[in-house]
């Protein structure tokens, strides 16, 4: 293992590494002064996907580790292309994991995605309708909301909410890990519109750049991703450590070149051998891989065909075979040949 990685694909988790990293490039540095922002543990998500057990992500001294690990020390993102359940997403949690870093701050990309769906979103309306209501309250006197104090309306905050990259931009002590998922299924403008973002890890929310001359409103708590608060001040957020970004694409198609040029691009070859049985074992249990040898065998040589196999079918079956099928040996087979078909010859 080289010893320059920091992030190693073992699985053990230690979150004391990421600090270790020597300081970023000049032009990567952004430095902002940090903010109290508690950062949560990681949630179910990153359970759900992991498993109990650690899973190696590659053999080491592999091109997939360099790769991360360049990334992880240009504070650059991670563009990662492979076949479907080839492990892309999964790999966002499993360095959340290993590094120590919280909860994954999740982007799932779709067709009608803009940059500040990721960013943030203001309630304008929640707001207005607020605000009538503490008029109807106070008969046309507004200011005071149910318990007597400042009504909600007045507090700009609550209707503002950081989205996942909004949120992974804040200046908390540690880098946050953002997954932005299926990038490719956006909207031709989006991969360009998050260059600047990228490059410069900061943005302005105007809403608040507008009251930040007000008095008591230079700083503002607003919502995060997170279902917390965190304060922004003169209504521009601004990174310190850049988070780690895992953008993932089934190339379905082609990225402009100057986004390309600010990601470390990463093809993720499917799991196989040590890391498929890895990924058994961690859904599983210790031994379920030996146990369940055939399945593996099974799915493993019908890749001949040349179909796309993605290990969930391999997943899904074992599940099935030990929970039902198990117990009448003829149906091992039938399950498996009904589970595991490649995707191109699936439904049309
Ligand atoms: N490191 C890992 N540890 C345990 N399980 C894993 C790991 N990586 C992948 N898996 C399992 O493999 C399956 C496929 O992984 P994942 O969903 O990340 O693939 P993907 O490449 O993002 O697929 P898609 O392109 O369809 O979104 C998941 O069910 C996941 O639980
Ligand atoms: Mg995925």
């Amino acid at each position: 293992m080289s010893e320059w990685f920091i992030y190693r694909g073992t699985g053990d988790p230690d979150p004391e590494r990421i600090d270790r990293r020597p300081a970023p490039p000049p032009w990567r540095d952004f430095g902002a002064p940090p903010i109290d922002y508690r950062v949560p543990e990681a949630d179910s998500a990153t359970t759900r996907r992991l498993g109990t057990r650690a899973v190696p992500l590659a053999v080491p001294g592999s091109e997939a580790l360099r790769l991360i690990n360049a990334a992880l020390y240009l504070r650059r993102p991670l563009l990662i292309t492979g076949e479907p359940g080839s492990g892309k997403s999964t790999l966002a949690h499993d360095l959340a994991f290993e590094l120590g870093l919280g909860r994954v701050l999740q982007w799932p990309v779709v067709s009608r995605s803009e940059l500040r769906d990721g960013l943030y979103s203001y309630d304008a309306i929640g707001r207005l309708q607020d605000a009538q209501l503490a008029r109807l309250e106070d008969g046309e006197g507004g200011g005071n909301g149910p318990a007597g104090g400042p009504h909600p309306a007045g507090d700009i905050g609550r209707y503002l909410r950081l989205g996942p990259l909004g949120t992974a931009l804040l200046a908390a002590e540690r880098p946050r890990v953002l997954l932005i998922d299926e990038l490719d299924k956006s909207d031709i403008d989006l991969p360009n519109d998050l260059l600047n973002v990228l490059e410069e890890g900061e943005f302005t929310l105007p809403e608040l750049e507008r009251v930040a001359d007000r008095p008591g409103q230079q700083t503002v708590q607003v919502l995060t991703d997170d279902g917390l608060r965190a304060p922004v001040t003169g209504g521009r957020v601004r990174c310190r450590a850049f988070p780690v970004v895992v953008m993932t694409s089934n190339r379905e198609r082609d990225f402009p070149a100057p986004l390309l040029r600010r990601c470390i691009h990463l093809d993720l070859a499917a799991p196989r051998d040590e890391r498929l049985a890895a990924m058994v074992q961690a859904h599983f249990g210790a031994g379920s891989y030996d146990e369940y040898i055939g399945l593996v065998d099974r799915f493993v040589r019908t890749e001949a065909d040349g179909g796309v196999r993605p290990t969930d079918q391999l997943l899904n079956a074992i599940y099935l075979v030990q929970h039902t099928a198990g117990r009448h040996p003829a149906d091992q087979e039938a399950v498996a040949d009904l589970l595991m078909r490649p995707l191109d010859n699936g439904p049309r």
